[in-house]
């Protein structure tokens, strides 16, 4: 066995005995305890700082354990597993007992999702177990798109960190839930609403301000710097005296900025995403007064860059 391969076994030995251990995936690095342990999923909660009332997504190897975790999956679910699984989906289905309250939050459903990374499938694999991660990040920053951004603030208290280098993707997840009688969008994500929609026609959009409600984590405030961040940089002029970064597409926009933080410079909306998170830290370890970010267009993975940073935007008391 070569040495990566006994360090994904290593990662799913200690999750099978009830640790915690990051590991690398498609949209971004998450933090993995066995799902059907909740001694060890409450260990994620604390490793994090996240509240109770915040679910976590359950990872599975292979199409048929889906069957262990939820009790049935709706035809158009089907279709969207078919079509998209292995990659950046997540699905929200009844649960079956097997999966604790704590990793649903006393949810009657629990999202699922199957990722797009080897290493990801052969530890999930090896543990035998479906495996609860959430973004392997301390709650309300920014989410790890590389070993180095979580071993920065979870590193003294996981068990491991399985490092796959940069995640190809770069947002998290798309999650649909099918909880009702239509399906809903929970969050924008990774996989384009437009493709979901071109295989299932109908999804219902919540406003940005239902999306609380409809999925318990979400809270506004989110994927924030520690530096205060303007969402849409024409809303206000910036101060002279202020040291100001900027985050932009394609970097055609003039002013006066301390940082410059292009996106992507043909202004691909999928480059952009995957550059997002690591611009952010950039910019946030800049020692900025200020970062101002222009809103991309809403299509494609944009509405996923401009949903993190509409919300890294929010007032700190969201
Ligand atoms: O791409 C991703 O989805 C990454 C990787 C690691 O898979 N995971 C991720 O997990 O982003 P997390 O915990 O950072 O965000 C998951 C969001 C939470 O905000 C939560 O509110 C929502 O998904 N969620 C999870 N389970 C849910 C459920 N049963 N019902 C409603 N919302 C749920
Ligand atoms: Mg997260």
């Amino acid at each position: 066995m070569d040495s990566f391969n006994k360090q994904i076994s290593e990662a799913a030995a200690i999750i099978s005995k009830g640790g915690i251990v990051a590991f690398p995936t498609e949209t971004v690095y998450g933090l993995g305890a066995d799902a059907t342990n909740p001694t060890a999923v409450a260990r994620i909660f604390e490793a994090k700082e996240r509240p109770r009332l915040d679910p976590l997504i359950v990872h599975i190897a292979e199409l048929d354990q889906i069957n262990e975790v939820v009790h049935s999956v709706p035809p158009k679910a089907a279709l969207l597993i078919e079509r998209f699984w292995p990659g950046p989906l997540t699905l929200i289905l009844p649960k079956k007992e097997i999966i604790p309250d704590i990793v649903t939050s006393g949810l009657s459903g629990v999202g699922i999702r199957m990722p797009d990374n080897n290493i990801a499938r052969s530890m999930i694999s090896l543990c035998g177990k479906p495996v609860a991660a959430p973004s392997a990040n301390k709650f309300g920053s920014i989410s790890p798109t590389c070993a180095a951004h979580v071993s920065e603030q979870l590193g003294n208290c996981i068990d491991m960190i399985l490092d796959g280098g940069s995640c190809s993707v770069g947002v998290e997840s798309t999650i649909i839930s099918f909880m009702n009688e239509d399906p809903v969008l929970l969050r924008p994500g990774g996989l384009s609403l437009e493709l979901i929609q071109k295989e299932i026609g109908k999804v219902i959009i919540p406003d940005t301000t239902d999306y609380k409600n409809a999925s318990p984590g979400r809270s506004l405030r989110h994927y924030a710097p520690s530096t205060p961040l303007r969402f849409n940089k024409d809303t206000a002029p910036c101060p002279d005296n202020m040291k100001v970064g900027l985050l932009t597409l394609k970097g055609d926009s003039t002013g006066n900025y301390t940082v410059v933080e292009v996106l992507s410079k043909t202004g691909n909306l999928n480059e952009a995403a995957c550059n997002l998170f690591a611009a952010l830290r950039r910019l946030d370890s800049a020692g900025l007064d200020l970062i101002v970010v222009e809103k991309v267009p809403d299509e494609g993975l944009g509405r996923a860059i401009n949903d993190r940073l509409f919300r890294a935007s929010a007032s700190r008391n969201n």
